[in-house]
């Protein structure tokens, strides 16, 4: 089995000048399409789950997922990375079922009930996520923290204002905590509604951030691509039924509202507008790839994408639903779906040059990592 941590992972990266992808996952289909892209590549890789994704499958199911798929692709070394880890305690549970790393993201307060976080001040990022540094590294277990804040309008990591990291706060921050590698805030934000005419991703902030801290591997959250291609094609899908209400009469349902087909039209009316011009998706753009390159140019190691997985995952579905109503076999979508993420996978790794790098290394395992740990903390080299 070729667990291998997150520091090595990144580290080796470092040296050889690429980016590794890391990918969220929340079921099998994710799982199997994204390693038997990175076997096939021989890439290394991280695989992610945030605890959105340990409530939908639950811990105990991700874990042995992930693990079964790092049976079966003994030579794909592989980080299993808690991705923003909201406390402590989450953290701490992962590392006891034997993840090889987590991210403590320490920049925003996650126990608000706000759908916008608060961020957290610079001492109290410190202070947590040292504390799960401390915890980590006595297990060997690497640790990725956050300092500066996303944006994004749609999942459980938004924070209520953006704040670019700062370089010099940066260099204190992981003096002052020891995590292994750091994510940055550059302008990028999580989900599908990044950008509306042109992507701005302030690659020199990470050139600025890399001169300050280059023994610090740079992580970049939000990097999905959101290929119009894919958004044009979800828009572009219709699903209508036709139906009879026993009061109302006639009705056809189209993109979840019913309409009667009442004596003067005027709701067929509308569903004929509605078809030529109701949109579902809103006009967006995400991170070019180009500039994704150029960051991995100036010292990002680790790329977070998790958008433009669901996006192929949904296309593909709505592909073989449209063409085939008549299926209802979930093979025979979720087949598909999943060699959507392995062909998503695959021209990532490319595109990240970590393609063939998975032969340069062999995994060091936790423990010699916690020794590792152990030597650092006592001054030794
Ligand atoms: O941090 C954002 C990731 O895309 C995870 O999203 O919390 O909906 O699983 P999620
Ligand atoms: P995307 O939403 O751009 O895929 O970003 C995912 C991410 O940063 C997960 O931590
Ligand atoms: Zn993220």
């Amino acid at each position: 089995m070729a667990l291998a941590t997150l520091k090595q992972i990144v580290d080796e990266a470092e040296k050889g000048g690429y980016g590794v992808g890391a990918f969220n996952v929340n079921n099998m289909e994710q799982i199997q399409g994204i390693f038997q892209a990175a076997g096939e590549l021989e890439s290394p890789l991280i695989i992610q789950a945030s605890f959105n994704a340990v409530k939908y499958a639950g811990l105990r199911f991700l874990d042995h997922l992930m693990k079964a798929a790092t049976e079966t692709y003994p030579d794909v070394p592989v980080a299993l990375h808690l991705d923003h880890g909201p406390d402590f305690d989450r953290c701490k549970t992962c590392i006891e079922l034997g993840f090889s790393s987590v991210m403590i993201d320490g920049s925003i307060d996650y126990s608000s009930k706000e759908k916008k976080k608060p961020a957290r001040s610079f001492e109290d990022n410190v202070r947590i996520t040292r504390e799960v540094v401390d915890y980590a590294h006595s297990f060997g277990v690497s640790v990725e923290g956050e300092l500066g804040t996303l944006g994004g309008i749609e999942d459980d990591a938004a924070a209520e204002k953006v704040m670019l990291t700062d370089p010099d706060q940066a260099a204190g921050f992981v003096e002052k905590t020891g995590v292994d590698c750091l994510a940055v805030a550059i302008g990028t934000s999580h989900g599908a509604y990044k950008f509306k005419e042109k992507a701005v991703v302030e690659v020199d902030r990470v050139a600025e951030i890399h001169k300050k801290i280059p023994n610090t591997p740079l992580v970049m959250h939000g990097s999905s691509s959101v290929p119009v291609e894919l958004t044009d094609k979800l828009n572009s899908f219709t699903v209508i039924k036709k139906g009879t209400d026993e009061k109302q009469g006639p009705f056809i349902d189209f993109l979840g509202k019913r309409y009667f087909m009442d004596k003067d039209y005027t709701s067929a009316r509308e569903l004929v507008y509605d078809l030529l011009f109701k949109n579902r998706l809103k006009k967006t753009m995400g991170v070019p790839i180009e500039s994704i390159q150029q960051g991995i140019q100036r010292g990002v190691r680790k790329i977070n994408v998790d958008t433009d997985g669901r996006l192929m995952i949904t296309t593909a579905i709505l592909d073989v639903l449209q063409a085939q109503p008549d299926k209802f076999d979930p093979r025979d979508y979720m087949g598909p779906a999943r060699q959507a993420v392995y062909e998503m996978v695959k021209s990532k790794i490319f595109a990240f040059g970590s393609a063939g790098r998975a032969k340069d290394y062999k995994p060091r395992s936790l423990k010699a990592m916690r020794d590792y740990y152990e030597k650092q903390k006592s001054g030794g080299k």
